[in-house]
């Protein structure tokens, strides 16, 4: 598949601005339409490099916005999508979940009404690992594990897979579901847990590690997302789900402690607050079928990506800067003054 129109819904965030420049760089017939709302978590300052590409285009609106969709649509003759706009944090959708559903369900829903209007090629709905739940110490998810979400996020993006599931089955519509594991890398937002340790500890402040810190994440490079997206994009199966995952288990507390040992800072800057009401304990993610069907694998080991991580954030000083000085503020003394 090749000389597409390509529609990116949030592609203003952390993995839709990577995407984009990953799509530009490496499919030079295709082109990029980026749909977004521009939320505290969409910044165009991510994709300054994209702006001036003559198959880049911007529409600033709401996925939930079906007439303005509809329009997008129409004018740029869009032939696939890929949804990846969303609420994401977590620990928002424990203080309010309404945003969540209106975006990551209604929204969906827009996309995929739209969706048997237009004669797409292929949808991609971006989930993630979440929906699965959590894992004991053992074990990974299969494509095939129950959804069993636990925070209002994870539910929300459980009932988003489920109706793309649906209208699949019941249209025939060329739908994918990929379900991948924490991503990390550049101009991801600093609420999530690597980029605001790094900040942190840049700044000399306190690393707020949540309950003993022994809770399990699996990292993927942000890279290694975006090219299994595109590998989907182009040959995943219609009605099929793919797990991407990076082979990159690690306790929270690890990845501190790694964070601050490349950047020469003391571990004593850790503070162990309270934990996450109902916080996943492990997620894991057995990536089998992407590798076998696919050949999709990921090629950053952890402590490569991370070191790259750690660097991009010291050399890119303004981009942070800009964001942590607003209304992050009142969010930060919000989420932890209290933990
Ligand atoms: P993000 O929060 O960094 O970016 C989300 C983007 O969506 C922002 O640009 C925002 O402005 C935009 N957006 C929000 N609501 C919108 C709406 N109603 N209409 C149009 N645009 C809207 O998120 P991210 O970390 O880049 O995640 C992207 C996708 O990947 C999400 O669907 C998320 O659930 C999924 N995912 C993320 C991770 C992760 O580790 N970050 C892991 C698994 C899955
Ligand atoms: P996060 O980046 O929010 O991703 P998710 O909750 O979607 O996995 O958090 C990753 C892990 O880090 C999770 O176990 C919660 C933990 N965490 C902290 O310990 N401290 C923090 O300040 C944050 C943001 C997260």
């Amino acid at each position: 598949m090749n000389d597409m129109t390509i529609l990116v819904t949030g592609g203003a965030g952390f993995i839709g601005s990577n995407f984009v420049h990953f799509m530009l760089r490496e499919h030079p017939d295709d082109r990029i339409v980026n749909l977004d709302k521009l939320t505290y978590a969409g910044n165009l300052e991510n994709l300054a490099q994209a702006q001036a590409n003559p198959r880049y285009s911007f529409e600033h609106g709401d996925i939930c916005d079906a007439p303005l969709v509809e329009e997008v649509l129409r004018k740029y003759g869009v032939d696939a999508v890929i949804n990846f706009a969303a609420e994401s944090h977590v620990d928002r959708s424990i203080q309010g979940a309404s945003e969540f559903v209106r975006t990551n369900v209604l929204g969906t829903n827009v996309l995929l009404e739209l969706a048997k209007k237009f004669p797409l090629r292929k949808f991609v709905q971006v989930s993630t690992d979440e929906v699965y739940g959590s894992l004991g110490p053992d074990g990974q998810f299969t494509e095939m594990t129950p959804l069993h979400p636990n925070s209002p996020y994870a539910a929300s993006k459980a009932s988003a897979d489920l109706l793309a599931l649906a209208y699949q089955h019941t249209f025939g519509l060329p739908i994918v579901i990929t379900r991948c594991s924490n991503n990390y890398g550049p101009f991801q937002f600093p609420e999530k847990l690597i980029p605001l340790m790094i900040i942190n500890a840049m700044n000399d402040k306190p690393l707020p590690v949540y309950g003993d810190g022994g809770n399990v994440r699996d990292w993927l490079h942000v890279s290694d997302h975006c090219a299994a997206i595109d590998t989907i994009l182009r040959r995943g199966k219609e009605g099929e789900i793919y797990n991407i995952g990076g082979n990159s288990e690690q306790k929270n507390i690890d990845v501190v402690k790694f964070i601050l040992q490349h950047l020469g800072k003391p571990e004593s800057f850790i503070t162990f607050v309270r934990d996450r009401p109902g916080h996943d304990r492990r997620y894991a993610i057995d990536a089998g079928k992407i590798q076998r069907e696919l050949g999709w694998q990921p090629k950053h080991s952890f402590r490569q990506g991370i070191a790259g991580t750690v660097e991009w954030y010291l050399s890119n000083h303004e981009w942070w800067k800009r964001i942590v000085s607003g209304e992050y503020q009142e969010y930060y003394r919000k989420m932890y003054e209290e933990r």
